[in-house]
């Protein structure tokens, strides 16, 4: 293991794209930004200076930060931001982990352009579990605003209403051909028969799940979110924002020098209006008779699922299974000692003024879980935690309660009910937990990928409907259920999951629709010390940024 060191530079940076220019906050100038590598155990040391004229934070989505919960990010929950001239060097170690993760701005929406890869190899000397490709790409999915989009995010806020979606989808920061004005920023993969190829998937699109498919290819799923599957192969696959996973490729061509699209466009339930447009990639065979021979060569193009199509994408999550080999076994909890269960969910608040707001029936737009609409505090948790200075901060009594027979599903009342509140829910150190999260069909059923901070969890069940307390937990995977960071939650249904918390600190979790995010469906564990040394969370490290 060695250590690794990285400079990121953020700083505002002109982009064009569709033919128009704005200036967008980027890391090093890059768009998307540069690609962190490590191998695992490897110690890594990322210095950010932030030149740019916003508050800033970086999250490394999916790292472990065992014990190093001052290095995980997010603004207001881990750490204050970064105030513009200042900086912060985020110190960690790559534990447990090897695949793909991505890192990314943590406060308000400039995700949308500060993010990047995170590569991580298997430890020198140590292979993969399956047939190792001749090359590894790469590829991220992201979403474009031709407007900016912190103005669109703040318009939406101060009116209640729903943002302004999005003007196009990217692969590796490129909209492609299907674009007005955008054939010439084209992602284009250059292959070679009889060649595998390993394409790293990202999904870091603010507000939308992708449904990809690459034309007369299949794709055989290794990893996801960092930790071996049992391999399959499909046509199409499914990816919520900030999920990755790593996908095997044989190229193949069927007509020589042919030209295959990649495409991803998105997979929702939902009513109201959203970017349904479609991206493309180009997999790219080289011509065998380039001069004098053919003028041109054909471009076949896949045909994905329909936009609403929920049986797809639970068809594909049922595929999921953790390897659970000697080598990489899957350490499911057996036996749980906390559990909860969460209704995860859109709901409205009141307008100030009745009926002046642009949300549903003149209200405004509001999330939550189990009715608690969070909001981040003006200085972070972690902090306040550690210093035992809670009060005026946080709250520790984030209301969970025992199942209540209620139907989730159906057309249940507009939801009025959600309060606002920055509450935390306390784990022990070592406890074995189970979460039932609900999707709670308020405003039309809609899922949501949850993402959990500081650590991995089993998805030991998911299903539609209402969770069934009585007969569902029989039918939980117990022995392969697959090991992810960010989860689901379908659209009309629920999902349990495991996890054990061995992680000392505040962990923030919340859906990764940033949208939903900034409505308030979010929340913080607060994970205590254990008993022993090496079961505490270490002092915060000088440098740490003050509100
Ligand atoms: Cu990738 Cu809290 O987020």
């Amino acid at each position: 293991a060695v250590t690794r060191q990285y400079q990121f530079d953020v700083q505002t940076t002109s982009v064009t794209r569709l033919c128009s220019t704005k200036s967008v906050v980027t890391v090093n100038g890059q768009y998307p930004g540069p690609t962190l590598f490590a191998r695992e155990g490897d110690h890594v040391e990322v210095n950010v200076v932030n030149h740019s004229p916003y508050n800033m934070s970086i999250h490394w989505h999916g790292i472990r930060q065992l014990r190093s919960g001052w290095a995980d990010g997010p603004s207001y929950i881990t750490q204050c931001p970064i105030q513009p001239g200042a900086s912060y060097v985020y110190k960690f170690t790559v534990t447990g982990q090897r695949g793909t993760l991505w890192w990314h701005a943590h406060i308000s929406w400039l995700r949308a352009t500060v993010h990047g890869p995170i590569v991580i190899l298997p430890p020198a000397g140590v292979g993969y579990p399956f047939p190792a490709p001749n090359e590894e790409v790469p590829v991220m999915f992201g979403e474009w605003w031709t407007n900016d989009t912190e103005a669109v995010i703040s318009q939406a806020l101060q009116t209640g209403g729903g943002p302004n979606i999005s003007d196009a989808y990217t692969i590796n920061g490129l909209p492609g051909p299907l674009y007005n004005c955008s054939a010439q920023d084209t992602f284009k993969l250059k292959v070679k028969p009889g060649k595998t190829y390993m394409l790293r998937l990202i999904n870091a699109a603010l507000n939308d799940e992708l449904f990809f498919s690459i034309a007369n290819h299949t794709l055989t799923v290794v990893d996801v979110d960092a930790v071996y599957v049992k391999p399959f192969t499909v046509e199409t696959l499914i990816i919520a924002p900030g999920q990755t996973s790593n996908v095997l490729l044989t190229a193949k061509p069927t007509y020589p020098g042919a030209s295959y699209y990649m495409l991803a466009r998105p997979y929702t339930t939902t009513q109201g209006t959203f970017d349904n447009t479609t991206v493309a990639g180009v997999l790219e065979y080289e011509d065998p008779c380039p001069t004098g021979g053919r003028k041109s060569v054909p471009i076949f193009a896949p045909t994905l699922p329909q936009i609403n199509d929920t049986n797809a994408v639970s068809n594909f999550t049922a595929k999921l299974r953790s390897l659970a080999s000697a080598e990489y076994p899957a350490a499911v909890p057996q036996v749980v000692d906390h559990r909860f269960f969460f209704t995860v969910g859109l709901g409205t608040h009141p307008c100030a003024v009745n009926g002046t707001c642009q949300g549903p029936n003149g209200s405004r737009f509001a999330a939550s879980i189990n009715n608690i609409s969070f909001v981040l505090p003006t200085t972070a948790l972690l902090q306040s935690h550690f210093t035992g200075k809670s009060n005026g901060v946080y709250a520790s009594n984030f209301p969970y309660y025992p199942l209540q027979p209620f139907n989730y599903t159906g057309t249940p009342p507009n939801n009025t009910n959600v309060m606002n509140g920055t509450k935390v829910l306390v784990l022990p150190y070592g406890a074995n937990v189970e979460l039932v999260m609900q999707d709670t069909s308020i405003l039309g059923a809609e899922s949501h990928p949850l993402h959990l901070h500081g650590f991995n969890f089993f998805v030991v069940g998911q299903g539609f409907g209402n969770f069934d307390a009585f007969n569902d937990p029989a039918k939980f995977n117990l022995v392969d259920p697959v090991e992810r960071n960010t989860v689901g939650v379908p659209a009309g249904g629920w999902v349990a999951i495991r996890f054990y918390a061995d992680n000392p600190g505040v962990w923030f979790m919340h859906c990764h629709l940033e949208v939903h995010m900034s409505w308030g469906l979010k929340m913080a564990w607060l994970v205590q010390d254990g008993s022993r040394p090496d079961q505490k969370l270490p002092p915060p490290p000088l440098d740490l940024p003050k509100c």
